[in-house]
């Protein structure tokens, strides 16, 4: 039995994420007849800071150091600041549980088509470091009464951080076999501190692994690149922020925000590890009933694979495609059918 805390967050976070739930229940029934997961949700987010003034209660880390698994919707919402809600409820689990790596696949779902023309076929990988780099949340405010409001953002790359991240790269594209090569991004013709630590890392990892290609971009080209030639990527490994920005553009050119699963893992200990969409709470389209649950869904599928349960995964992966095939689409991928419908539509190729 795996525990999972399930976190559905705000906006579009909750519609998805009640069908991720019922998508691992249908599949734990089909390929193991038995009871695998078992789920506890906490109403923690933006509703809960606005009652409570904290995103979650002081001991939610503590409480969740209980779980196997974390299951994340999204945080955000238009009446609380960004910063507010990010830094008070997923960032700080990203943190307290060392989840060092992001694992944010791209790709071209078969029946799908990229808004790049001429691509057919995409599968690519960005690992994200997400411990530290850009994201450190060391700095602060001085005189900020008065004309020399001054504000400091300091970005930390070590060495140990840098290294177990691009191993982690590696590892990956040896266990993918797919083209057997790892792409480094970073900026260190400007960022010229911690940027040209981690192409020295990049390097001295990439001789222990001889069968792997490799190759050095700027985020500037590398994003041309991801436009021009996306077929030329396998796994890319990037810094926290270049990270989360390339999984966006990864995403843009494989359907969308709505199809962009996404890990946090910690590999190494013995605490949960968090899976969630790559989007946010999509304000914008809240419950409208009409958000694309597929994201969700894939993320579902990561997290049973990483708890090993391959086979749930394959057959959740198996489910959405036939439902792409079948066209059930919400309208970000250009259908007109509603987040439930879609949810049904899994389910139901799940069992069939
Ligand atoms: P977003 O990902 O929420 O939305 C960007 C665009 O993509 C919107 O037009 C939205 O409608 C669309 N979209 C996203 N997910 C979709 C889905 N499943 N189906 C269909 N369309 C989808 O990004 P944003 O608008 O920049 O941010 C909204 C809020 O979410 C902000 O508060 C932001 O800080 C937060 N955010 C949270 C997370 C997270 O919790 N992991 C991630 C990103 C943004
Ligand atoms: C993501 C999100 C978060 C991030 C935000 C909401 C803090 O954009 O998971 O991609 O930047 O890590
Ligand atoms: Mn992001």
């Amino acid at each position: 039995m795996k525990k999972i805390a399930v976190i559905p967050g705000d906006g579009i976070g909750v519609e998805v994420t009640e069908g991720s739930v019922s998508i691992l229940n249908t599949a734990q029934n089909q390929v193991y007849n038995k009871h695998i997961f078992q789920f506890e949700y906490f109403d923690w987010g933006s509703e809960y800071y606005l009652n409570n003034n904290k995103m979650m209660p002081t001991n939610a880390l503590e409480q969740l150091s209980k779980f196997d698994s974390i299951l994340l919707g999204a945080i955000g919402h238009p009446d609380v600041p960004d910063h507010i809600t990010l830094n008070g409820l997923l960032l700080p689990i990203r943190r307290k549980f060392d989840q060092y790596v992001s694992v944010r696949p791209s790709y071209l779902w078969k029946n799908t088509t990229s808004v790049l023309r001429e691509a057919q076929e995409l599968d690519f990988v960005v690992i994200r470091e997400n411990s530290e780099g850009e994201y450190a949340n060391i700095g602060g405010f001085l005189h900020m009464d008065n004309n020399y409001s001054t504000s400091i953002q300091t970005a930390v790359f070590t060495k140990y951080g840098c290294t177990r991240i691009i191993k982690y790269a590696f590892e990956y594209a040896m266990k993918r076999r797919n083209k057997l090569k790892v792409t480094s991004i970073t900026k260190s013709n400007a960022q010229a501190y911690g940027m040209v630590m981690w192409d020295e890392c990049f390097k001295n990892v990439s001789n222990d692994y001889p069968e792997i290609e490799t190759n050095s971009l700027l985020v500037d080209a590398a994003c041309m690149d991801l436009v021009r030639k996306p077929e030329t990527f396998d796994v890319i490994v990037a810094s926290n922020l270049f990270g989360d920005i390339l999984s966006d553009l990864g995403a843009g050119i494989t359907g969308g925000m709505g199809v962009a699963p996404s890990s946090n893992i910690n590999p190494d200990n013995n605490v949960p590890s968090m899976f969630e969409p790559v989007h946010g709470s999509a304000p914008d389209i809240a419950g409208k009933g009409i958000s694309n649950p597929i994201a969700s869904i894939l993320s579902a599928a990561m997290m049973a694979d990483y708890l090993g349960y391959e086979k749930i995964s394959l057959l959740i992966r198996e489910a959405v495609q036939k439902t792409i095939e079948n066209k059930v689409f919400t309208p970000d991928l250009g259908g007109t059918n509603s987040t439930e419908e879609v949810i049904k539509s899994v389910e139901y190729n799940l069992v069939n």
